[in-house]
């Protein structure tokens, strides 16, 4: 069966109590009954609780960027996933292409957070991609591949209450989207990747696209028939912009 579609924001570092508060109030109000799809938004961890409270009752789901790969103890700086459900975050983006480039995350790490958020019922969206100079050097296949190998390897039957973001690095914030047709292939790989290791669940799986989504090309690349949703940096965080994203999944 086909998954409902899923809208993620990914607020990276971006707001203020102000700014969240205006820009929140404007989705509950727009997003309204619609009910079409499922709306998820990743806050900076200090607004989570802001944004937790803003979408009370409003069917919009609140994520967290990053979880700790540890249950507890002595990792300053660090949110457990059981320390995000106690704030009713439902979600969390785990191995974003800036956490593996900045922060030195491994596909070992990602599986890591990957299990620890399914440990305490938080949703994993497991972002994979590849850089240009993979792309140009026709790997892009084999890395998607791995990254999200890890993940099955460590995970194994939980991998069904996953959620998978395809995330091309050379489309984040840069404006250059994958094509329908590039995003639709490689979606395809990873659908039959999540097929040899989940079978019959593989379908109920949501895989996101993300780099440059945007309000204009949204319903193109969400047409394609692999393209469960999106996960959205810059558009997510103007109302208007996000609104008609949701909109274009909504139908
Ligand atoms: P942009 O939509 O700003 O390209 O960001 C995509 C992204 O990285 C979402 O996680």
């Amino acid at each position: 069966m086909k998954p409902r579609k899923l809208i993620a924001g990914n607020w990276k570092m971006n707001g203020s109590l102000a700014a969240n508060e205006a820009l929140v109030r404007a989705l509950v109000q727009g997003v309204g009954a619609e009910g079409g799809c499922d709306v998820v938004l990743c806050a900076p961890a200090p607004y989570l609780s802001q944004v937790q409270s803003l979408t009370a009752n409003s069917g919009i789901a609140v994520g967290a960027q990053d979880v700790s790969a540890h249950a507890q103890g002595a990792y300053t700086g660090e949110q457990s996933s059981a320390m995000l459900k106690e704030f009713g975050v439902r979600y969390a983006i785990v191995g974003h292409s800036e956490r593996r480039q900045y922060h030195g995350e491994t596909d070992e790490t990602v599986a890591a957070k990957t299990a620890a958020s399914l440990a305490n019922g938080l949703t994993p969206i497991v972002c994979v991609g590849e850089t240009l100079a993979q792309r140009e050097a026709g790997q892009t296949e084999e890395v998607v591949k791995r990254q999200l190998a890890a993940v099955i390897h460590v995970n194994g039957h939980c991998i069904s209450e996953i959620v998978v973001a395809y995330e091309p690095v050379w489309a984040i914030g840069t404006g250059k989207t994958a094509t329908p047709a590039q995003a639709q292939a490689v979606h395809a790989v990873l659908r039959a990747q999540l097929h040899h290791a989940a079978s019959e669940h593989a379908a109920g799986i949501r895989l996101l696209y993300g780099g440059s989504m945007n309000a204009a090309n949204a319903a193109e690349l969400l047409a394609q028939p692999d393209i469960d949703g999106g996960l959205i940096g810059g558009a997510s965080l103007k109302a208007a912009d996000f609104l008609q994203i949701i909109a274009a999944a909504a139908r």
